[in-house]
This record gives C-alpha cells, sequence and structure tokens, in this order.
C-alpha cells in the first residue's frame, strides 16, 4: 500500500493546475448509459474513481476508450448494447457513486439489478431516496440479497419532494426522467455545480431539462437520446484545497482551472479567517502572509460551506489563533481526521456533530492514517506545515479523488514523495477498450 512522506515547511510558491470535478465526471460517465451514441467526455480526472466506474461500465457491456497522450483527459463511451445491467457488490462496495447508474439503467434497459453500498466511514449514506423516487415514477422495486432489482416498461414522469437534499439522489432521478413518459418536476433539489454540470450534458444529449443548479427541476421526457460532447467543469474542493495549502505555508499561489465563482463561501470563510485571495477570470490567487484567527463553519449544501471541505478547513484552523467551531451537517461521523490531527499536535474536541479546535498548536510529524478522501486531504495539508516528516499510510484514498496530488504539490515546492511500491509499476496500456 502507498503511503505519502511529506516533509513540512516549505511555502507552496508558483502555480497548480485543477483537474476536472471527479463528482462531476462519475454522474456524466452514468448519462452515457442513456444513449447507444457515443458521448465524449474532456476534462475527465485521472483518478481511481473514474477507473472504478469505466470497469462498471463496461462489465455492463459498454465500450469505453481512455485517451492518452494529449487526449489523456479525454473519455469515450458508448453504450451501444447493454447486455448485463448490473452494478455488482465487488465495484460498489469500492466506490457509493455506483448507486449513480440506478436510474439510468431502469430508464434506459427497463431493469436494474444494482448492489446496495453498505456502510461507509463517513455516515450510513443510504440510497433509499433514489429509490423511492424511483418507485414514483412508477418502477417497480424489489430488495434481495443484498442487492436492488427495479423494472419499468417505460418509467412515468411524477412529482417528487426529496425528504432530503441529496446530491447523487438529484442527479440519479434527473437522469432517469429524461426518458420518462410525461413531465417530472424534482422538488428540494441538490444545487451543487456539479447537478448543473450533468443537466447540460443531458440537455446536449436532447433532454428537456430546466432549473438544474436550483431547487425544483422539471424534465420533460423524451423518447430518446443521442451522443455529445461534454467539458466536465474544474473541481471546486480539490481548488479549495490548494487554497488552503497556499494559506498554511504561507505562500503565494496561483489556482488555475477553476471556477471561482463556485468557491464563493468557502473563499469568504477563508477571508474571515485572515487568508488573503484575489479572484480573476479561472484562477484565485493565494497569499499566505497574514496572521491567522479563528472563525467558526457549519457545513450545508451548496451554496452553504461543503462538507468535503470540512477535514482540510480544520487542518487550517489548527494554525489559526483561538477557538474554531467546525459543525458537521451532511455526514453522521466525518470526524475521523481529528484524532489523527491531534496525534500531530493540534487541540481538537469532538462533540457529537461539533468539533472545537483552539489555536494554535505548532505540529509535528507523526505516522497517521488516511481514512477516506477527504480526510486524507487534511492530513496532507498538516504534513505541509508540521516539523519533521509525517508519513500518511492508506493514500489510497486520497487517489480515488485527487488526480496526481503529489506531483501538483512538489511543482510548487512541497517535499513529498510516494513510497511503498515493493514492485515497479506494471505499464498501464494507453488505450483500453472494453
Ligand atoms: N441520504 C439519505 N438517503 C439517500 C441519500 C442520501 O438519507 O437516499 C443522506 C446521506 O446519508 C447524507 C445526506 O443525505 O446524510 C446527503 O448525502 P448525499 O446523497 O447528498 O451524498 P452523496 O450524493 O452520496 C455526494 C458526493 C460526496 C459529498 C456529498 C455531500 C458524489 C459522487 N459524492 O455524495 O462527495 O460529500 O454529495 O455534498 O457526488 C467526496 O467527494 O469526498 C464525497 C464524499
Amino acid at each position: 500500500m502507498d503511503k505519502f512522506v511529506i516533509r513540512g515547511g516549505n511555502p507552496l510558491l508558483g502555480t497548480i493546475r485543477v483537474s476536472g470535478a471527479k463528482n462531476a465526471a462519475l454522474p456524466a460517465m452514468a448519462a452515457a448509459i442513456l444513449t447507444d451514441e457515443p458521448i465524449i467526455l474532456e476534462n475527465i480526472p485521472q483518478v481511481r474513481d473514474i477507473e472504478t466506474t469505466r470497469k462498471l461500465l463496461a462489465a455492463m457491456g459498454a465500450e469505453v476508450e481512455l485517451g492518452y497522450g494529449r487526449a489523456q483527459h479525454r473519455t469515450t463511451i458508448c453504450c451501444r448494447s447493454l447486455t448485463s445491467p448490473e452494478a455488482s457488490y465487488e465495484l460498489v462496495k469500492q466506490m457509493r457513486a455506483s448507486s449513480l447508474v440506478l436510474g439510468p439503467l431502469v430508464a434506459r434497459c427497463g431493469r436494474a439489478r444494482v448492489s446496495l453500498p453498505g456502510g461507509c466511514a463517513i455516515g450510513a449514506r443510504p440510497i433509499d431516496l433514489h429509490v423511492k423516487g424511483l418507485e414514483r415514477l412508477g418502477a417497480t422495486i424489489t430488495q434481495e440479497h443484498g442487492y436492488i432489482e427495479a423494472s419499468a416498461d417505460r418509467l412515468r414522469g411524477a412529482e417528487i419532494v426529496f425528504d432530503k437534499i441529496t446530491v447523487t439522489g438529484t442527479e440519479d432521478l434527473l437522469m432517469a426522467a429524461t426518458l420518462a413518459d410525461g413531465e417530472t418536476m424534482l422538488q428540494n433539489c441538490a444545487r451543487e455545480p456539479e447537478v448543473a454540470d450533468l443537466a447540460d450534458l443531458l440537455n446536449k444529449m436532447g433532454a428537456r431539462i430546466e432549473g438544474a443548479g436550483t431547487s425544483t427541476i422539471r424534465i420533460k421526457g423524451v423518447s430518446r437520446l443521442r451522443g455529445a460532447k461534454h467539458r466536465i467543469i474544474p473541481d471546486r474542493i480539490e481548488a479549495g484545497t490548494f487554497v488552503i495549502a497556499g494559506a498554511l505555508t504561507g505562500g503565494d499561489l496561483n489556482v488555475v482551472g477553476c471556477d471561482p465563482s463556485h468557491l464563493t463561501v468557502v473563499l469568504q470563510k477563508l477571508a474571515e479567517v485572515g487568508v488573503r485571495t484575489a479572484s480573476a477570470g479561472d484562477s484565485v490567487r493565494v497569499i499566505g502572509d497574514g496572521a491567522l484567527k479563528s472563525a467558526d463553519i457549519d457545513t450545508e449544501e451548496y451554496p452553504g460551506f461543503p462538507t468535503d471541505m470540512q477535514a482540510q478547513y480544520m487542518a487550517l484552523v489548527t494554525q489559526a489563533d483561538g477557538a474554531s467551531m467546525v459543525t458537521e451537517n451532511i455526514f453522521e461521523n466525518r470526524f475521523m481526521h481529528a484524532q489523527e490531527l491531534v496525534r500531530m499536535g493540534a487541540n481538537i474536541k469532538i462533540e457529537g456533530h461539533r468539533a472545537i479546535v483552539k489555536g494554535k498548536t505548532p505540529l509535528s510529524a507523526a505516522a497517521v492514517l488516511a481514512s477516506d478522501l477527504r480526510a486524507s486531504a487534511s492530513l496532507v495539508l498538516a504534513a505541509l506545515v508540521a516539523d519533521g516528516e509525517t508519513i500518511i499510510d492508506r493514500v489510497y484514498h486520497i487517489d480515488r479523488g485527487y488526480e496526481h496530488i503529489e506531483e501538483k504539490l512538489r511543482g510548487v515546492g512541497a517535499q513529498i514523495r510516494r513510497i511503498g511500491e515493493i514492485f515497479p509499476k506494471k505499464a498501464v496500456p494507453t488505450a483500453v477498450r472494453a
């Protein structure tokens, strides 16, 4: 298992480029199921979850072509025939977002068999709202042997009010409704930019969707969708992580290739902490020259402070003067990084879904364990300012969602290297046709 060895203390200086958003790329790949024509996706990040989705689609019978060379961030998916509309436990347990194929499969094939995801490091994360919504669209759903089986001759448009805001739930039903008979109105939808990006792609495919990015989405069902080409939006969470890295290390970092309008609340909060940033076009420059002061956050659905930035923010405020209260409202168990940060010298007390971080405490290198994707990012950030050499174990978590993070950080002056490959990496085939 790979580890990162990080020697802290270097300010990050220069330009760092943001990749495409993993959480926009995953539903876009699932959307390819809805048509028998090719879908060409650009700005696809090279991360493990994308590879898992490729395997998932290939196992159903899709042709998935990965770009190479200068086109390495392009992928073409063609679901001409889907011989096996299934998502196996083997793949779903690796990536919960696999449940995104449920809606598109029922809509396109009239049936789907998708493994239930089971527990997760950050919370229970059920998919009951996906299932309830599909039932409202007329699917018959049964559950047996850990699998959900859904079937419908043709889905029917319906009015659906989500009991709770869910990102992939909104995306799943949005995709299903595009091919339904009649009009669907989804209410209390997630307003994340990734939902709007998916709707953009679906509209290019011939869907008739209005209101994506707001809490009410109206979909007029069509009988068929066609191929399309689409560029995935930049990853706002990766961008936010790099901005915090620049601030924490007292650097001067230009985070380019991002969309600052997706980071409004994060940048506002960082300003409150004393982090100076300047946004222009597709970049955010962070100048980490001031003292940091405490500020509280509450995670919320978009446009609120993202839960996916909570762990990184916690690392930041370990270096701020005063007490910061970090309240996690989306997931029940998303504080696994806190105890690892404490091992590095942070003063953090957890009370239910709140963490109180008292700073500023010097951080010192330790051997720590990454527990999930964003927790790993927070440990990398802490290690960048810790005294000595931190070893972060289980970095496969970070590889799920951050593209070549060690190379990107090294490029702006971080001392970070990957160890643990006993055998040299096998040459990866440059193009794979499944
Ligand atoms: N929920 C239910 N029932 C459902 C669906 C969700 O109770 O059927 C609950 C969840 O347990 C949670 C809340 O609703 O408490 C919100 O969960 P949501 O469904 O919005 O999360 P998700 O769609 O599974 C996506 C991202 C996550 C991100 C969350 C919240 C993708 C692929 N994943 O997950 O990203 O944290 O939204 O913004 O888009 C990450 O990238 O590290 C990550 C975990």
